[in-house]
Formats: C-alpha cells, sequence, structure tokens
C-alpha cells in the first residue's frame, strides 16, 4: 500500500483504546476464569502476572515499534529485517487466522444470551440451558453468523470509523460494570474461598504445563503473537512514544483478568458450580450471580452488551490483522479483502460450532475441533512468533533500533530480555508443548 494512502489513528488516545479493546477480551472475561480453574488457581494467577510483566509487555513494545517502522503488515514488517522473515509475520497472520472462526462462535453465545436477556424473567437452571444450547445445532449457528457480521462491518468500514468509536465507548464502562458484579461476588456465601483459591499459589501445582498454559494465556490475553500490534502500530503515523503511550495497555489488560477472577471465583464458590466446567463457566455463574441480583435481568443485559462489544473491539482487531496482509501483500482492497476472509471464517467458524454437538465425536488428539483450534493458537502459534520475533529483532536487527528507550540502563536490560531471557523461556515452554521435554 502506498504509504501515503495508508490510514492511520485519529488521535494517540484513539490507538490507546484500541490496542486495549483489542486486548480486553473473551481471554480475560471467558478464558481466564476457566482456565486459571482448571490449573491451579493462584499459582497460574502467579505465573500468569510474571509472564505478562517479563514476556508480555516487552513483545509488545517490540510489535507496535515494528509495524510503525514498517507501516507495513507483519509479513512486510518481518521482511524488512531480512527478506527470508517474512514467514514470521506470517506465523501471526495465521494465529489470526486460526483465532477469528472459534472466537466468533464465542461471541455468537454472547450475542444469544443478550437476546435471553430480554426472554427469560430469571437466569435459573442455566447450567442445563447452556449444555443444551450449544451443542444444538442451528440456534449457535445463527449467532455466530450474525457476530461474523457484524465483526467484518466493522472492518469494513476501516481504522478510524470502525474501531476507535466502539472501543473509546465501551471500555470504560465496561470496567465499570465490571466493579459492580465483583461487589456482589464478593459478598456472597463462602466468597473468601473463592479469593483464597484464586490467590493462594500452591507451588506443588506449578509444573511445565502450567507454566505453558499461562503463556499461552497471557499471550492470549495481551494479543502478542498474533500480529495485533505490528499491524495497529503500521497505522501509527505521528512521533509518539511507544513506551509511554503503549504502557496502559497491558496494566488495563491485567486489570480486567484480576476483577474477572475476584468475580468469577467467588461464585463457584458460592453457588457449587463444578471448577472444570471448562468454556461454560462464565456462561453458567454470571447468570447465577444475576438472578440472586435484585434487577439481575437488567444487569445481565447490560453485562452481556458490554461483553459483547469487548469481544467484538478484540475479533476486530484480529480480523483486521489479516486483512491488512491481504492489502499489503497480495494487494487486494480492503473491501475484497474482508469478504474473502469473513467467507472462509464462515465455513471453518460452522466446523468448529459444529464440534459441541454433532461432530463431537471428531476429534484430533482426544479434542474436539474447537479445543484443537484454541491450542494450536495460544500454547503453539503464539508462542512460536514470539520466539522467532525476539530472535528476529534481538539477533538480526538490533533491539536499539526500534528506539524504544533513550536510557542505557534500561535499554541494556530490555536487550537482555529479547535476545537471551525471552527466548530461551520460550524454547523451553514450546519444546514441552510438543511433547520433547
Ligand atoms: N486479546 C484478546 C482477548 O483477550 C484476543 O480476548
Amino acid at each position: 500500500m502506498n504509504d501515503s494512502l495508508r490510514a492511520s489513528w485519529g488521535s494517540k488516545f484513539g490507538l490507546i483504546m484500541a490496542a486495549a479493546g483489542s486486548a480486553v477480551g473473551l481471554g480475560n472475561l471467558w478464558r481466564f476464569p476457566f482456565v486459571a480453574a482448571e490449573n491451579g488457581g493462584g499459582v497460574f494467577l502467579f505465573l500468569y502476572l510474571l509472564i505478562t510483566l517479563i514476556l508480555g509487555f516487552p513483545l509488545l513494545l517490540i510489535e507496535t515499534a515494528l509495524g510503525k517502522k514498517a507501516q507495513s503488515d507483519p509479513v512486510g514488517a518481518m521482511k524488512r529485517i531480512h527478506p527470508s522473515f517474512g514467514f514470521i509475520g506470517g506465523i501471526g497472520v495465521l494465529a489470526g487466522t486460526v483465532i477469528v472462526p472459534y472466537y466468533c462462535v464465542i461471541g455468537g453465545w454472547i450475542l444469544s444470551y443478550i437476546t435471553k436477556s430480554f426472554s427469560y424473567s430469571s437466569f435459573d437452571s442455566f447450567e442445563q440451558n447452556f449444555t443444551s444450547f450449544i451443542s444444538s445445532p442451528i440456534p449457535p449457528l445463527i449467532f455466530f453468523v450474525l457476530f461474523l457480521l457484524i465483526t467484518a462491518t466493522v472492518v469494513y468500514m476501516g481504522i478510524q470509523n470502525g474501531i476507535e468509536r466502539f472501543c473509546k465507548a465501551t471500555m470504560p464502562a465496561l470496567f465499570i460494570l465490571l466493579l459492580v458484579l465483583m461487589g456482589r461476588a464478593l459478598t456472597l456465601e463462602n466468597a473468601l474461598d473463592g479469593v483464597k483459591y484464586f490467590f493462594y499459589p500452591d507451588f506443588s501445582k506449578m509444573t511445565l504445563q502450567t507454566l505453558l498454559t499461562a503463556t499461552g494465556q497471557a499471550f492470549f490475553s495481551l494479543s502478542v503473537g498474533m500480529g495485533v500490534y505490528i499491524t495497529y502500530g503500521s497505522y501509527v503515523k505521528t512521533e509518539i512514544d511507544i513506551v509511554k503511550t503503549m504502557s496502559p495497555v497491558p496494566v488495563f489488560d491485567t486489570t480486567v483478568s484480576l476483577l474477572t477472577g475476584l468475580t468469577i471465583f467467588p461464585a463457584v464458590f458460592a453457588f457449587g458450580v463444578s471448577m472444570n466446567s471448562g468454556p461454560g463457566l462464565v456462561f453458567i455463574t454470571l447468570p447465577k450471580i444475576f438472578a440472586s441480583l435484585p434487577f439481575g435481568t437488567f444487569f445481565a443485559l447490560v453485562f452481556f452488551i458490554l461483553l459483547l462489544f469487548s469481544a467484538l473491539t478484540s475479533s476486530i482487531s484480529l480480523m483486521e490483522v489479516v486483512v491488512t496482509f491481504l492489502c499489503d501483500q497480495m494487494k487486494m482492497t480492503r473491501h475484497k479483502s474482508v469478504i474473502i476472509f469473513s467467507t472462509f471464517s464462515l465455513i471453518v467458524g460452522t466446523f468448529v460450532s459444529l464440534s459441541f454437538g454433532e461432530f463431537n465425536g471428531f476429534k484430533i488428539g482426544g479434542k474436539i475441533l474447537f479445543d484443537q483450534m484454541d491450542y494450536l493458537a495460544s500454547n503453539i502459534l503464539l508462542p512460536l512468533g514470539a520466539l522467532l520475533t525476539c530472535i528476529a529483532v534481538g539477533w538480526f536487527m538490533g533491539v536499539e533500533k526500534l528506539e524504544l528507550f533513550k536510557n542505557k540502563t534500561t535499554l541494556t536490560l530490555f536487550k537482555v530480555s529479547i535476545k537471551y531471557l525471552s527466548p530461551i523461556a520460550i524454547m523451553i515452554i514450546l519444546l514441552h508443548a510438543i511433547g520433547v521435554i
């Protein structure tokens, strides 16, 4: 794309909100609680926070700076480091391609909850309702298609008109409502047992598998390794300080995860919901909290609408990665790219949606298609993309070329992290993921 014709963010605030909108999403509000529950609670939280700080945040910075410097999609940005490195950016694009279809399936579940908020007088017996809903063939498919259509429409409209507007309006509201819900959950009976489980790190439960899952979760939640920040960075034109501008993003993202944990875990203990509810955890516990609140239906409606927007701002960012790739590398128009990728997502997402019911007998390595795609993206593609990005920037380009830090000591520490610490840590985690150690 001709640089002078390239779209750009309307303001610095717009970029922050769009980046936070990408980070805050189903990863925090839906994925984090059940993955933490399945992986030992407190010990998982500890590892997740540690990895966000020492691996996630530096990666977020180098990805954004790379995009800004190259003014190109992830593949183009990596090719600038070395012509044969395009495939590294391709891993991020592939991650986005894998995540969008199943992300939109979950988005569809949220949409269906919104319609239920209108028609149900209470949220009782949600456990049963939820399971029968997601395993039925047609209704989840209809909502999935609707969610995909909304995502595609916003991406079709472009950077400033769609993404920026959406994020500015919805992020603060989501935060406030989460605080209200947390207040209610913390005052439930046995709430403290949930808080204890969430915070108490039982280090005997710390295994390489927990570390792998925590890394996948931290990367997924921050949106690193997916090409999002390279893509969003490529729409930055003005001289902005990347470190200062992007620092609030991980803080916002982590805070939302913490608030979600402090809402879900007390509720899980108070209502005796199984810790192993998996992807259904939030969809089962939250309605139970709502049912126990005065004006619960109203709160449910507002919450699921905000959840919907947070999911949309993330799915939009992921679709934008693939669309920018198609525009920059394949020289397609934005409109054509959106139509092509949406058709692909429609086909794959249909299979994903059916994997909870009709096709649940079809398993690869004991996992249904939905779980397989989530595992492939979070535990393989994101760490692999991140590892190769660190190597490309640390060993071939040179961290100093990104002009992130002026202070010599900070730059040296950052260099050590990108050249040595991060690659070694991610390598160990990946070797474990593919069963070598
Ligand atoms: N970072 C996005 C999320 O957490 C993908 O949902």
